[in-house]
């Protein structure tokens, strides 16, 4: 029989959508998932389903299913992320030969990536960690792949890998090779924590415009913004879930205001507070979902919220220039947890280069992040790019104007505000982080600095001395 050009163990709707698209390349599949957990006929529907493939072999066996596969083997695991990765991998040893390539392309932490990583190499194994974007019809067509680890490992699977992903607007592969350990998971993680705030952007600015305009009129105004430099996948999908109806109703008018998350968002955040990164869009993101979830209370304490009349009328041109702001300021904030990430873990990302492959096949891929390719061809950051600096100046009038609308009518505004209040702060020569210092010594003697002081020497002051 001849054997297998890649294995794919877990048959969820993102592996079963991957198989689908590897075996559409030519490569022939083989594909394992449990039978326990009521999982017992998952493997024989996905080959009924899928007769037309004849180069997807189904197994239920695990050591059947590695025998299948071609030396040196490559196994794509598309498992939840957390323990069940480590079982997996833990029955795969035994089975496994030197040289093979496991590659999980789950949502896993990269610290868990990056033990995992050295664990497979001390059994001469090579792990590669594989950010895969693009959601269900991504994973279909053509996903943007962002693979960290062995890079050994990731030679053999590069032409796989690129030959199943997207495409940028070069024909270029979006899938390059991040950097060692958990790099690639890590900018995964980073790419959820941009599409949590770019989504509460969007969730924002739905919330503005509905207080004068009803869903197709607010349709009507971002496909406006869609025909611009704005022009994204998630204001794109924002448009047609405005539009869609159910009879006499539209869908999104019945759904639960209860938003669910799976924990890459959080990670961001928490991940920003140990490298001392700012990533106040996502975090704002992050709670917003986290105080969407307690809407027994919201509903209790609205009843004592007595409506005043609102002021000030809405400017759509200045509300879409807002969110022109709130994104530079989003990408921004993203890109510099990945600076500060590379320097602490030195893994050398190519930010440029993860922007490339970000313009295709992920849920973030936009216009800007067209741009943002040759921003940070030749910048750190988007705040060093002169170009940017100035049109962030230039809609600061906007944002300042939103963000009064939108607490005159009450409308929470949290991820605008987290984009505007970073600008004050990064653009103010001094702040009061003085007196922060002056309190820390008086309580702690935990010393200051003085301003001008070429030594850098530290000092104490005894406070209560008359
Ligand atoms: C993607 C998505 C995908 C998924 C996330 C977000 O890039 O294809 O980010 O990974 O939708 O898990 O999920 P939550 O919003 O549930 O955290």
């Amino acid at each position: 029989m001849d054997k297998s050009d890649v294995g794919l163990i877990g048959l969820g709707v993102m592996g079963k959508s991957l198989s689908l698209n590897m075996a559409e390349k030519g490569f022939k599949v083989s594909v394992y998932n449990r039978t326990d957990g009521g999982e017992a006929q998952v493997v024989s529907h996905f080959i009924k389903e899928n007769r037309s493939f004849k180069h997807i072999l189904g197994f239920t066996q695990l050591h059947d299913f590695v025998a299948s596969i071609e030396r040196p083997r490559k196994l794509l695991i598309m498992i939840k992320a957390g323990t069940a990765v480590d079982t997996v991998i833990e029955l795969l040893i035994p089975l496994l030969d030197e040289g093979d390539v496991v590659i999980d392309g789950g949502n896993s932490h990269y610290l868990d990536t990056l033990k995992r990583c050295h664990y497979l190499a001390d059994h001469g194994i090579y792990f590669v960690g594989c950010g895969i974007s693009g959601g269900e019809a991504g994973a279909r067509t053509g996903p943007c792949l962002m693979p960290g680890g062995a890079y050994e490992g990731y030679q053999i699977i590069a032409p796989l890998l690129e030959k199943i992903s997207a495409k940028d607007s070069r024909n270029q592969p979006c899938c390059a090779y991040i950097g060692k350990d958990g790099s690639g998971h890590f900018i995964k993680m980073v790419h959820n924590g941009i599409e949590y705030a770019e989504m509460q952007l969007l969730a924002e600015v739905y919330a503005v415009l509905k207080t004068s305009m009803q869903s197709e009129e607010i349709a009507e105004v971002l496909s406006g913004w869609l025909a611009t430099d704005l022009s994204s996948y998630l204001l794109d999908i924002t448009i047609t879930i405005l539009k869609k109806r159910d009879g006499e109703h539209y869908v999104l008018d019945t759904i639960l205001d209860q938003a669910g998350q799976k924990g890459t968002g959080s990670w961001s955040s928490k991940t920003a507070l140990d490298l001392g990164a700012v990533t106040t869009m996502m975090s704002s993101a992050v709670f917003a979902r986290y105080v969407s979830s307690f809407k027994a209370q919201r509903e209790t304490f609205s009843k004592a919220i007595v409506p005043e009349t609102p002021t000030g009328t809405l400017d759509v041109e200045h509300l879409e220039n807002a969110y022109r702001f709130a994104r530079i300021i989003n990408h921004h904030q993203g890109f510099e947890l990945m600076r500060l990430a590379s320097v602490e873990y030195d893994w050398q990302l190519d930010l440029s280069e993860i922007a490339r492959i970000w313009t295709q096949g992920c849920i973030i891929r936009s216009h800007f992040m067209e741009a943002s390719v040759e921003i940070l061809k030749d910048k750190p950051s988007f705040l060093a790019s002169s170009p940017i600096f100035e049109k962030l100046l230039h809609l600061e009038r906007p944002i300042k104007t939103s963000i009064f609308y939108a607490l005159n009518h009450r409308v929470g505004f949290d991820a605008f505000w987290s984009a505007y209040h970073y600008w004050i702060s990064m653009t103010t020569r001094e702040l009061p982080a003085n007196l922060i210092q002056a309190q820390r010594d008086f309580f702690g003697a935990h010393t200051y600095q003085l301003k001008g002081d070429s030594s850098s020497e530290y000092y104490h002051t005894n406070w209560n001395e008359a």
